[in-house]
């Protein structure tokens, strides 16, 4: 592996490429420009999403430094990912960044971290250990990040399950660290944004009255076809048998998605199609909702973090902290079982206090800092080996005795 400079400050290129990476790395790399004298972020979009990647950056002011604006309509895998090994190869060179970080499980994600490998570059990993054991389920996100783990120096795993997935595929202990979500950092970021100005956006329709609101996302790949006709066919029996109930679904860019949501639910007076939001209106709307119902990776995170049920239209979920918990249910794609999971939580509300009350398992708001005092710490170990270990740890950082290698002390970060 490529030597760690000594002296100066830490080059570390934050990859990213589509609007979930942006929501998650964006308090990484605001972090580690609030430490501008050892760290020199280095934002490198793939592209692979376009407008939607945009929208999330701009919600937290970023803007990246390099664009390889990938992104095809109906873009398959192999082209995602040959676009983005090769976009990235010319930039690591030039750039010779110190560490190179990913987030989660997207193509981008794997894409970057085989490409910084093939440099040499160590890899950081925000958001490892999420597994579902089910290797087509979420497809191909589940074979991405246990490629990422096995490339991966710092595993960023936001919980202690997830940790136990990483122990359990042997990797070192040492090299992980229980961090919380930085999901629940953004949250809390755009939380503050919304208290200062004004919040929902008026052509939603949703000020009058405290009617209840359903939230829905959908993208999955593995939801294309049947099941994603059997989950609009749940939406549109809601709204005809509940016309007290509005039904708002920011529509992802995807034409596998748009195409059949925009046939199968247009014209219902009750259902509210949109394009995609910005997070910040996405958040307002959020925090309005009454129900979230989705197939997203990140709402199930969100959702506990707000007081919002979730259900969790999938067969399959990485995230058992929130359905251990009880703030989310997996209700699959079955009609019959979405719409008596959705009447259930509308007219039982025994049931909702209970889902809405259940305790944030996904972290406390502080995981980017950890991460970020992690690599600093890494960068201090990895670039002066040659340190006496016991008198030059920074405070509260000394290695735990009969630590057999430095890395050993970052054990000393996991807060739960
Ligand atoms: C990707 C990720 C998925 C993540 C999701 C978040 C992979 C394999 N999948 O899936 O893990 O949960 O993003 O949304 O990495 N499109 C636009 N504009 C945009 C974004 C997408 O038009 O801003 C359309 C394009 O036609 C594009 C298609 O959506 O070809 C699919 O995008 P892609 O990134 O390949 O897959 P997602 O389903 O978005
Ligand atoms: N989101 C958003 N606008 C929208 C829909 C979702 O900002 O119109 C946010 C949402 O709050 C979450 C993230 O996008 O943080 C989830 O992205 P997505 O569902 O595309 O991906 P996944 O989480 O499934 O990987």
């Amino acid at each position: 592996m490529r030597k760690v400079k000594k002296g100066g400050t830490v080059k570390v290129a934050v990859v990213l490429g589509t609007r979930p990476e942006a929501i998650k790395l964006a308090p990484v790399i605001l972090e580690l420009k609030r430490r501008s004298a050892l760290f020199e972020p280095l934002v490198c979009a793939s592209g692979q999403h376009r407008e939607m990647l945009a929208q999330a950056l701009a919600a937290f002011g970023l803007e990246p430094q390099y664009n390889l604006d990938v992104m095809r309509s109906r873009q398959s895998l192999s082209e995602v990912t040959a676009a983005v090994l090769g976009g990235l190869e010319p930039i690591f060179t030039s750039e010779q960044p110190d560490v190179v970080i990913v987030q989660g499980d997207t193509t981008t994600a794997f894409a970057a971290s085989l490409a910084a490998y093939y440099q040499g570059i160590p890899v950081g990993h925000v958001e490892a250990g999420l597994r579902t054991e089910d290797k087509y389920s979420p497809f191909p996100e589940e074979i991405n990040r246990r490629l990422i783990t096995h490339i991966a120096e710092l595993h960023f795993a936001p919980t202690e399950i997830a940790r136990a997935n990483l122990l359990r595929e042997a990797i070192d202990a040492a090299r992980i660290v229980v961090t919380g979500n930085t999901v629940v950092d953004a949250l809390h970021f755009i939380r503050r944004r919304l208290a200062r100005e004004s919040s929902l956006r008026p052509d939603f329709g949703l000020d009058a009255g405290k009617h209840p609101v359903i939230l829905v996302t959908a993208h999955r790949r593995e939801s294309f076809g049947q099941p994603l006709q059997q989950i609009c066919r749940a939406i549109r029996t809601l709204a005809e048998r509940r016309p007290d109930v509005s039904i708002v679904y920011p529509v992802h860019l995807n034409p596998n998605v748009a195409e059949p949501v925009h046939q199968s639910l247009s014209g219902l007076p009750n259902i509210k199609l949109l394009g995609p939001l910005d997070y910040v209106s996405f958040v307002a709307l959020m925090d309005r909702a009454t129900i979230l119902l989705t197939d997203s990776g990140g709402l199930q995170e969100e959702g506990p973090s707000l007081g919002k049920p979730v259900l969790v239209m999938r067969d399959t979920s990485e995230r058992p902290e929130a359905i251990d918990a009880g703030a989310a249910w997996l209700v699959g794609t079955d009609p019959q079982r979405i719409v008596t999971a959705v009447e259930t939580l509308l007219d039982e509300p025994q049931v909702y206090q209970h889902m809405a009350t259940r305790p944030n398992p996904f972290g406390d708001g502080h995981a980017a800092e950890r991460i970020v005092s992690v690599l600093s710490e890494w960068h201090h170990v990895t670039a002066a080996p040659e340190r006496d270990p016991q008198r030059n740890w920074p405070e509260g950082l000394s290695p735990s005795p009969g630590a057999s290698t430095s890395l050993d002390s970052l054990r000393l970060f996991r807060f739960c």
